[in-house]
């Protein structure tokens, strides 16, 4: 823990920022089980919003954990740890500006909640999107083979076999990945960014 730290805040106001740069910040936050299409969801909507030349940013669970997380494991504490960093780096792009788009499968509502809690302070705009499929539609799927591998007992804490995944009780958008295609799934969220005049 560092002591003898002072916080330097800088001269540019966020939204003095934002009226420069002709965009605010925000931060979609995808959450569901592995394999229920936070990815796909993420890359299409991704595209979709840098063609209407919106600056976006996608931060991706299993890509941050080649680097900035590549310490951290599965177990609770290291997942509380990695959303705890995720929230402050979209945190940090999102007061830059950008549109910033996770993908982790962020299992536990507290740590959800963290991160949301971080953008409120800094007066940032937070979407937290379910994207939701059962375990048995996800388990079927098992694009990766992981499903299979936790079953047998060759992953330990596994998310929805072996380890706990809490469903939001009130998300700003649920998307069920069973029944929408990626295309809907991405009009869903952009509707939603559009009424709510964040876009
Ligand atoms: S978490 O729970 O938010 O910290 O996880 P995240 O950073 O999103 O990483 C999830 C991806 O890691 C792979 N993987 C596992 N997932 C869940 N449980 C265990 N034990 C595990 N081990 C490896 C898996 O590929 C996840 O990717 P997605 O895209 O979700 O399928």
């Amino acid at each position: 823990m560092a002591t003898n730290i002072t916080f330097h805040p800088g001269s540019v106001e966020p939204s003095e920022r934002a009226q420069l740069l002709g965009q605010k910040g925000l931060t979609i936050w995808l959450t569901g089980l592995s394999a229920s299409g936070k990815s796909t969801i993420a890359c299409a909507l991704e595209q979709h919003l840098l063609q209407l030349k919106l600056f976006t940013y996608r931060l991706d669970g299993d890509n941050i954990r080649f680097g900035l997380n590549k310490d951290l494991g599965f177990s609770e504490a290291d997942r509380n740890e990695n959303i705890r960093r995720i929230g402050e780096v979209s945190k940090l792009f999102a007061d830059a500006c950008a549109i910033v788009i996770t993908s982790f499968i962020s299992p536990y509502r507290a740590d959800r909640d963290l991160a949301r809690d971080l953008h409120a302070k800094a007066g940032i705009p937070f979407i937290e999107v379910f994207v939701d499929a059962s375990l048995a539609v996800v388990e079927q799927r098992d694009p990766k083979g992981l499903y299979k591998k936790a079953r047998a007992g060759e992953i330990k804490e596994f998310t929805g076999i072996s380890a706990p995944y809490e469903a939001p009780e009130s998300p700003e958008v649920h998307i069920h990945t069973d029944e929408q295609s990626v295309e809907q799934s991405v009009r869903e969220i952009v509707d939603y960014l559009r009424q709510s005049e964040f876009v």
